[in-house]
């Protein structure tokens, strides 16, 4: 999705911006640009290639300057195309980027073009290019305070003025920035690794703030004008993610990474204990009466997974939405439930939107499960675990999930106790199971070369369905999702109990059909349900577990994980499934770390 980078400083800030760039391409874009105040001009570079490229158009150029923002786009208003591509301009006065969705462009456009405006591109994004260049009148810092007024929808947006040469200004409203204080410099930024290694003095803006950046100053005011004053934390954003090692992609790195992911997340929790989400947790747990679970992509599925837990374990009624409905639909609050949001960036603006809305309806306790522990979500929650996966690259989340299911484990357990049912034995076996997550996940991934020849084969389909039972349903949903998004075989995943009811229809020997199938209570129908597709000529692969007791024969292939793991067997049949969706993929040549038209974070609704 977007990102932003901006500089005022008192060196060429050319390679700072490009930096910012490409550590943000981990976001997902389709075209990048750069924009400086150079020789009291506005010069700009776009290009709808990679970042590498605009570089090297930038060498050619020599473009340089110190004052200047930078952007890469995922397309929401008007193709991905150079005209498109940010900064915009306005009369060669005006250079701004944008990151979100201006519900009433279309009214300013009508209103700007009456005003003489000619627009170049069909991006919502110019519109506020030509709005700020309309009211300026000699101050970009006022200027931009009133032209947000003007703007409905979710912005973050830095701009420069060409009649003010040292001089950025910052605005936000529903997507993520953030300010970086440096000595005599100062930044802007989508997030604060975009910057790492220049500053980690971070400010988070908040909704509405405006702020006006110059070589010595960097001053606030919120949605209201009032000047505030916002914390500046020290902040150390990874930077070592840019290291593949010796792997492919970032894809296959963050799956091989995932028994240091689980441990790191697991790490120092010594006992089950409520603490562990945050020191009011005790009390909260001990009121609330349910959950809720908010959540997009896959960390809904993480979200589905956990009801399994914690309807079973702690015996509490858990309701999972999609956030971008939940947001809008009438529903039935109910004040003494726990809000629990899923988020592995803590940015995703359906998700922070649906935990505004819970709140709005007297939902006040609220926790999250995130991977960014500066997130807005973070900061909006009351209670919070935060996973240590570590930068996730790859668009297609696999070590954020994994270590977003431990997470919810530990809360299921923590609930558990909190209500006075589960003994002191029983948390102990959980957790015994759980600390040997990493050498049980790091047993699953030596099945790769067995997974590869699958692959090999598996790579010709056009269409997949995935089955699975019980809590290994979500995880069926999820692998059919990490083989759509990355490989682009069309797949779609379904309680096996369902197959009659419908998918059973599609099944010929040209659909596959990729069966979870661990040894438990319900593993008998679902033998019967693989039945079933084999009557029908379709071709089933089954990842099977030790206990499991499925052979091969014609037209099954099984694969049998080492260990039968009780209930934490979603996690083991998760991390088989992104090895056969990373090697799919590669068997037909896809982009896997960046697949076509997805975004690592989207900030947009
Ligand atoms: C995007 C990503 C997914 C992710 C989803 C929710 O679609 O590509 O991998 O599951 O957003 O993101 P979040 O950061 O809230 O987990």
């Amino acid at each position: 999705m977007c990102g932003i980078v901006g500089a005022v400083a008192q060196r060429n800030i050319t390679p700072i911006l490009l930096e910012g760039l490409k550590r943000l391409e981990y976001r997902g874009y389709d075209s990048c640009g750069i924009a400086l105040h150079t020789n009291g001009e506005l010069q700009r570079s776009r290009s709808t290639a990679r970042v590498a490229e605009l570089e090297k158009q930038i060498e050619q150029s020599g473009l340089s300057g110190y004052t200047g923002i930078a952007h890469t786009r995922w397309a929401t208003h008007g193709v991905p195309s150079t005209d498109n591509a940010h900064p915009h301009f306005s009369r060669g006065r005006i250079a701004l980027v944008h990151n979100g969705i201006i519900e009433n462009h279309d009214e300013l456009r009508a209103e700007l073009q009456g005003l003489g405006y000619v627009f170049e591109s069909q991006t919502d994004t110019e519109v506020i290019a030509h709005l700020v260049d309309h009211l300026y009148q000699g101050d970009l810092f006022e200027t931009l305070q009133q032209a947000v007024k003007r703007l409905h929808g979710a912005y973050a947006i830095a701009v420069f003025c060409r009649d003010e040469p040292h001089r950025v200004v910052g605005a936000r409203q529903g997507s993520p920035l953030i300010v970086g204080v440096g000595q005599g410099e100062n930044f802007l930024a989508s997030d604060a690794m975009a910057i790492a290694g220049t500053t980690d003095q971070i400010i988070y803006l908040e909704e509405g703030d405006v702020v006006d950046l110059q070589l010595q100053r960097c001053w606030i005011v919120d949605a209201n004008g009032q000047a505030v004053q916002r914390e500046v934390r020290t902040v150390h954003a990874h930077t070592g993610a840019a290291d593949l090692g010796p792997y492919r992609h970032y894809m296959q790195k963050e799956i091989f990474e995932q028994p240091r992911a689980i441990g790191d997340t697991l790490e120092g929790v010594t006992g089950i204990m409520p603490e562990l989400f945050g020191d009011k947790a005790y009390g909260i747990f001990k009121k609330i009466d349910s959950l809720l679970i908010l959540a997009c992509g896959t960390s809904y599925y993480a979200g589905l997974t956990a009801k399994y837990w914690i309807e079973s374990i702690a015996k509490i009624p858990v309701q999972v939405e999609v956030a971008s409905e939940y947001r809008y639909r009438d529903s039935v609050p109910n004040p003494n439930s726990l809000v629990v949001t899923i988020s592995q960036s803590g940015e995703t603006a359906d998700t922070l939107a649906a935990l505004k809305h819970a709140r709005s309806l007297g939902m006040e306790h609220t926790l999250t499960i995130c991977n960014v522990s500066t997130s807005a979500m973070v900061r909006e929650c009351e209670l919070a675990y935060i996973t240590r996966a570590g930068v996730e690259v790859g668009v297609a989340s696999t070590k954020a999930f994994t270590t977003q299911l431990a997470a919810l484990f530990l809360l299921t357990l923590a609930l558990a106790q909190s209500k006075g049912r589960i003994t002191e034995q029983q948390e102990s076996d959980h957790l015994k199971a759980m600390r040997h997550l990493p050498v049980a996940i790091s047993a699953v991934l030596a099945l790769e070369p067995q997974i590869i020849a699958w692959s090999e084969d598996f790579a010709r389909y056009e269409n997949a369905l995935f089955l699975g039972r019980g809590m290994h349903y979500p995880i069926a949903l999820e692998g059919a999702l990490k083989l759509k998004e990355i490989s682009y075989i069309h797949a779609e995943a379904y309680p096996a109990g369902e197959l009659k009811h419908g998918p059973l229809a599609l099944v010929t020997k040209e659909m596959p059909v990729v069966t979870v199938a661990p040894k438990d209570s319900l593993l008998e129908k679902l033998k019967s349900n693989m039945q079933e597709v084999r009557a029908r000529g379709g071709e089933l692969y089954v990842f099977a577990d030790a206990d499991s007791n499925i052979i091969s024969s014609e037209g099954v292939h099984v694969i049998r994980l080492p260990e039968n793991y009780g209930q934490l067997s979603p996690i083991l049949h998760t991390v088989a499934l992104q090895l056969l969706a990373y090697h799919t993929a590669l068997a037909r040549g896809t982009d896997v770390d960046k697949p076509r038209n997805l975004a690592k974070s989207v900030t947009v609704e």
